[in-house]
C-alpha cells in the first residue's frame, strides 16, 4: 500500500512472517505467528493454585495453544506451596477452562493434546531448594528429551503470587532455575507492584538484583484490552483526530470504570490497597498515557514507553484535597456493605470509590481538566473514556445545536460491548430544520466478524512475552514516576487526621463524589 498510516496498522513489530510469504497475511488473525522459531519452552505459574491462576493464566495458555499460537515443544509447570498429584492438577486445569474457546469446535481435543503437557510441583517460594528441584523436573521431563539439534529451551515463570513472595520467587528462579545455554529466561510480575514509592523502590532493587530489566515483564491487563491497542492506532493513523487532540479543541476528557459487584471474597487484599492503587494507579493511568501521549518515534517498546514516562512526568503533583473518596453500604434492599464483608475491619476507611482530575503542564493539554473515576459495587459494568470538545463557535443556528447537545464528545468504550462512537448533532430528515442529537458508531459487533471472538488480555500480553515483545508491559521507570504521583496524595488520605475521608453511598448507586468537582472546567 502507498499509504503509510495504513502500514501503521497491523505491523505490530512482533509478528514475524516467514521470508517469502505474502505480508498481507498480517492482517489475518488466523495466521501462524511464527513462533516456532521462539524455540522450546517451559512455562512456569508460580501460585498455581491462585485465584489469577485459575481466571486467567491458565484459560489464556490453553486458548494460545488452541489456535497454534504456542511454540511447537512446550511444557506448562504449575507450582505452589500446597500438595497435588499431575493428574489433580490436569483435572484443576480443565475445571478451569473459562476461555473464550471454551464452545470452540475442537475444544475438547485440544484440551486432550494439552493436558499431558501439564505438569505440577510442590514448592515453597522463598527456598531456593524446591526451585532446584523444580529445574531438575524440567530437564527430564521435558528439555533432555527434545530432539537433537532443538535450538536452547526458554523458560518463562508467571509470578501469580502475592507482592509479599514476588522477590522471594525471582530469587529462586535467579539462583536454581533459569534457562540454560543460550535460552531466555523471562519473569512475569502482577500489580501491584508495591503500594507507594518506598515500597516500590524496595520490590525493585530486589527484583533488580536477581533480574535484568529485559527479563522483568510487568502486567498491567488493560494494556492488553483490544481496545486499548487501539488507541495509539485511533489516533495516530488517522487524519481526523490528531490536528484536534489538544486543548484548543478539547474541553474535557474523562476516564471511567465502573464495577456493579463489591470485593466479595477479595476483602483481604483489597482493604489494604484501596480504589486508588487497584484501578487508578495503573489501569487508568495507562489508558491516560496511551490517550495523552505525543505521538511516538516507531511502534517500538522503548520509543512507546518513553512518550509515556514524559507524559507522566508533565502531570502536576496530586495532593488528597484534590480527590473526592466514596465507600459502598448496605442499602435497605439487602446488598451488602463494604464493611459488611467477613475480610473488612469494622470502621475500615478504605475508598472503593475515587475520583481525581489529572492536571497536564504541557502544550497539549494545559488546562484541559482530565477526570479519572473508579468504583466498586456501582450502577453498571463499564470502562470507557469520553472525549469532550469545545462547542462551536459563532452561532447561526440561534442555540438549537446546543440545546440537542452542548459539545461533541468521541467515546472509546473499553468494556463491555466495546465500540468507538461520536455523538454529533444532526439534522433530523424531513421538512422541518429539527436538529437532534444522533452518533457515528463503531460497534465491534457489527463492524467485524473478528469481534465475536476477541481475545482476553491475558492471551495477547502473555503471547507478546513469548515473542520478546514489550510495549504492552510497564516499564521500571513509568510505575515509579506513577507511584511518585500518587503517593503523596495517598499519605495524605490515609493519615489518621485526614479530613478526606469517602462519603458512604449505598451499594448499586453512584456516589455524590461522582459529581464534577465545582472547579472542573476552570
Ligand atoms: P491468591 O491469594 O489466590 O494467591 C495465589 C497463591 O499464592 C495461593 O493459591 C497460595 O498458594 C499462595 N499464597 C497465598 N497467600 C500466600 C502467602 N501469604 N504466602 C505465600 N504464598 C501464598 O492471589 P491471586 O491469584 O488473586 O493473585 C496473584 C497476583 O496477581 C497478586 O499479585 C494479585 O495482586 C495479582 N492480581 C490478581 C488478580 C485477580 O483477579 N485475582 C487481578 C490482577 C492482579 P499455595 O498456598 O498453594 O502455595
Ligand atoms: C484488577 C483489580 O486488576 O482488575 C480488580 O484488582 C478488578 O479489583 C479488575 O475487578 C477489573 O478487571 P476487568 O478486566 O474485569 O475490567
Amino acid at each position: 500500500s502507498s499509504n503509510p498510516a495504513a502500514e501503521l496498522v497491523p505491523s505490530r513489530p512482533t509478528i514475524h512472517v516467514a521470508p517469502g510469504s505474502d505480508p498481507s497475511l498480517m492482517d489475518s488473525v488466523h495466521v501462524r505467528l511464527d513462533t516456532a522459531r521462539h524455540g522450546p519452552l517451559a512455562m512456569v505459574v508460580v501460585g498455581a493454585s491462585g485465584d489469577l491462576a485459575k481466571k486467567k493464566t491458565f484459560p489464556a495458555i490453553f486458548s494460545l495453544f488452541y489456535h497454534d499460537l504456542l511454540p511447537d515443544d512446550f511444557v506448562v509447570y504449575g507450582f505452589a506451596r500446597r500438595a497435588m498429584s499431575d493428574e489433580a492438577f490436569r483435572e484443576m486445569i480443565l475445571g478451569t477452562l473459562t476461555c473464550r474457546v471454551i464452545d470452540g469446535a475442537r475444544c475438547a481435543e485440544r484440551m486432550d493434546a494439552f493436558l499431558p503437557r501439564c505438569f505440577y510441583h510442590m514448592g515453597t517460594y522463598d527456598d531456593p531448594e524446591t526451585f532446584a528441584t523444580l529445574d531438575a523436573a524440567i530437564v527430564d521431563n521435558f528439555e533432555r528429551r527434545l530432539p537433537a539439534g532443538s535450538d536452547p529451551p526458554n523458560r518463562l515463570f508467571y509470578l501469580a503470587v502475592p507482592p509479599s513472595v514476588f522477590a522471594p520467587s525471582a530469587e529462586g528462579v535467579n539462583t536454581a532455575a533459569r534457562a540454560k545455554g543460550n535460552g531466555w529466561t523471562r519473569v512475569v510480575v502482577e500489580k501491584p507492584f508495591g503500594r507507594d514509592s518506598a515500597s516500590y523502590g524496595v520490590l525493585r532493587s530486589a527484583l533488580g538484583a536477581v533480574l535484568s530489566e529485559d527479563e522483568i515483564y510487568r502486567i498491567d491487563h488493560y494494556c492488553g484490552k483490544e481496545l486499548v491497542q487501539n488507541l495509539m492506532t485511533l489516533r495516530f493513523a488517522n487524519a481526523v483526530f490528531e490536528p484536534i487532540w489538544n486543548r484548543h479543541h478539547i474541553e474535557s476528557v474523562q476516564i471511567v470504570f465502573k464495577e456493579p459487584f463489591g470485593v466479595e471474597g477479595r476483602a483481604g487484599y483489597f482493604d489494604n490497597i484501596g480504589i486508588v492503587r487497584d484501578i487508578m494507579q495503573n489501569h487508568l493511568l495507562q489508558v491516560f498515557a496511551l490517550l495523552a501521549m505525543e505521538p511516538p518515534v516507531s511502534l517500538h517498546a522503548e520509543d512507546i514507553r518513553n512518550e509515556k514516562v514524559k507524559l507522566l512526568r508533565s502531570v502536576m503533583p496530586l495532593a488528597a484535597t484534590d480527590f473526592a473518596l466514596g465507600q459502598y453500604e448496605a442499602t435497605p434492599e439487602g446488598k451488602p456493605g463494604y464493611t459488611d464483608d467477613e475480610g473488612v475491619p469494622a470502621g475500615s476507611r478504605t475508598p472503593t470509590f475515587a475520583s481525581c482530575v489529572l492536571k497536564v503542564n504541557n502544550a497539549r493539554w494545559a488546562g484541559v481538566p482530565i477526570l479519572i473515576k473508579a468504583g466498586k459495587a456501582l450502577d453498571e459494568r463499564v470502562a470507557e473514556v469520553r472525549v469532550q470538545f469545545k462547542p462551536v463557535a459563532g452561532d447561526i443556528f440561534g442555540g438549537r445545536p446546543a440545546r440537542a447537545l452542548a459539545n461533541n464528545e468521541l467515546v472509546i468504550r473499553v468494556q463491555p460491548d466495546e465500540a468507538i462512537y461520536m455523538r454529533i448533532v444532526s439534522k433530523v430528515p424531513g421538512l422541518t430544520s429539527r436538529m437532534e442529537e444522533a452518533r457515528l458508531n463503531l460497534f465491534y459487533r457489527h463492524a467485524w466478524e473478528e469481534s465475536k471472538d476477541i481475545p482476553d488480555a491475558y492471551e495477547r500480553l502473555i503471547l507478546d512475552v513469548i515473542q520478546g515483545e514489550k510495549s504492552l508491559f510497564i516499564r521500571d521507570d513509568e510505575v515509579e514516576i506513577a507511584w511518585d504521583l500518587f503517593t503523596p496524595a495517598l499519605q495524605g488520605m490515609e493519615a489518621p487526621d485526614s479530613e478526606v475521608v469517602p462519603d458512604g453511598t449505598p451499594a448499586g448507586s453512584i456516589p455524590s463524589a461522582a459529581r464534577l468537582p465545582p472547579d472542573f472546567y476552570s
